[in-house]
C-alpha cells in the first residue's frame, strides 16, 4: 500500500538513499535537510521527491513543518529518523558546546521528530518508525563519546516506543549501520579511514543503497511482528 514517508536528513547521504528506495516502493515521500539549499534543490530536480528545511533539533520547527508536510502530503505513516552530525574529538578536548550539539540533534531531534506524528500514528493505528542508530552505538568509538552516547540512546528510544506501539499497529526499529560511504565518513581524515577499512571483514565501506534496504524491509505493511529490533548492517566488524 502506498503511503506518506518522512525522512529526516533525507536529501544526502544514506538519507538520500532511503528516500529514494521508498519512493521505490511505492510511497510519497518527503525528505528534510537542515541547511544546504544547494543539495536539496538538486535533489528534488533529480528525484521528484519534495523537500523541506528545518532543524530538528528545535520542537517547535519540527512540529510546524511535519504540519505542512501533512497538510500537503496526508498523514505521514513511515517515518525515519535518519538526521545526525558528528562533532568527534578525543573526550579530553570535548567541548560542552560539542557535545550539546551532537545530543540536541541526534537524541533530542529522533524524539522531535517523532513526537509531533505519533498521536495520529496511534489514532489510525498504523505506523513504521526507522531510527537510524550506528555501529559505534553499540561499540563505542574513540573520539564519539557524544556521538555513541546518542546512537546507544536511539536503541533505548526504539525499545521503548515499540512496547507503547505495539498494540496500536506502530512499530519501531533501529539499523546501525557500520562505516558507509558518505560525506559524513569521507571527512574522517584519511589515514585514520584506511585503518578502520582495515578492521571491516568486508573490505570495503558500505553503500547508502544497503542501509535503505533495510529501511525498505522493516517499513512494508507485512513487517507488523518485527518491533524492536535492531539490525546491523556493517560488513561483519561488529556483532552484539
Ligand atoms: N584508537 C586509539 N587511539 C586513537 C584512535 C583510535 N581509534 N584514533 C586516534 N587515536 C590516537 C592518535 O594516535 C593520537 O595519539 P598520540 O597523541 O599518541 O599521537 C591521539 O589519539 C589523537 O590525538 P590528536 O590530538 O591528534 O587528536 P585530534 O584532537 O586531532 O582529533 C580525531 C583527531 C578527531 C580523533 C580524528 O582522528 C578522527 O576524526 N578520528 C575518527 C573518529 C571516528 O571514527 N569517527 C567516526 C566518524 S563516521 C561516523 O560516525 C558514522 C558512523 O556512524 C559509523
Amino acid at each position: 500500500m502506498s503511503r506518506v514517508a518522512l525522512v529526516t536528513g533525507g536529501s544526502r547521504g544514506i538519507g538520500a538513499a532511503i528516500s529514494q528506495a521508498l519512493k521505490a516502493a511505492g510511497h510519497t515521500v518527503a525528505a528534510t535537510y537542515a541547511g544546504n539549499d544547494e543539495a536539496a534543490a538538486k535533489f528534488t530536480e533529480e528525484t521528484g521527491i519534495k523537500t523541506y528545511k528545518w532543524n530538528v533539533a528545535d520542537y517547535d520547527s519540527s512540529k510546524a513543518g511535519i504540519a505542512q508536510v501533512e497538510a500537503d502530503l496526508g498523514p505521514i505513516e513511515i517515518v525515519v529518523a535518519n538526521a545526525g552530525i558528528t562533532r568527534d574529538a578525543p573526550f579530553h578536548k570535548m567541548t560542552p558546546e560539542q557535545w550539546h550539539q551532537v545530543i540536541d540533534t541526534n537524541l533530542t531531534g529522533v524524539f522531535n521528530t517523532i513526537h509531533p506524528i505519533w498521536p495520529g500514528m496511534r489514532e489510525r493505528k498504523f505506523g513504521r518508525i526507522v531510527v537510524i542508530s550506528s555501529i559505534n552505538g553499540q561499540k563505542g568509538q574513540f573520539a564519539q563519546v557524544n556521538y555513541a552516547a546518542t546512537k546507544a540512546g536511539d536503541l533505548g528510544i526504539v525499545k521503548s516506543l515499540a512496547q507503547e506501539g505495539a498494540r496500536a499497529g506502530i512499530t519501531a526499529n533501529a539499523i546501525c549501520p557500520g562505516y558507509i560511504g558518505t560525506d559524513m565518513v569521507m571527512a574522517v581524515p584519511e589515514k585514520v579511514r584506511e585503518s578502520i577499512i582495515a578492521q571491516i571483514p568486508a573490505g570495503r565501506l558500505g553503500e547508502p543503497e544497503e542501509i535503505a534496504r533495510c529501511v525498505t524491509f522493516l517499513t512494508a505493511d507485512d513487517a507488523g511482528f518485527i518491533n524492536g529490533s535492531t539490525i546491523s548492517a556493517n560488513g561483519a566488524q561488529f556483532f552484539v
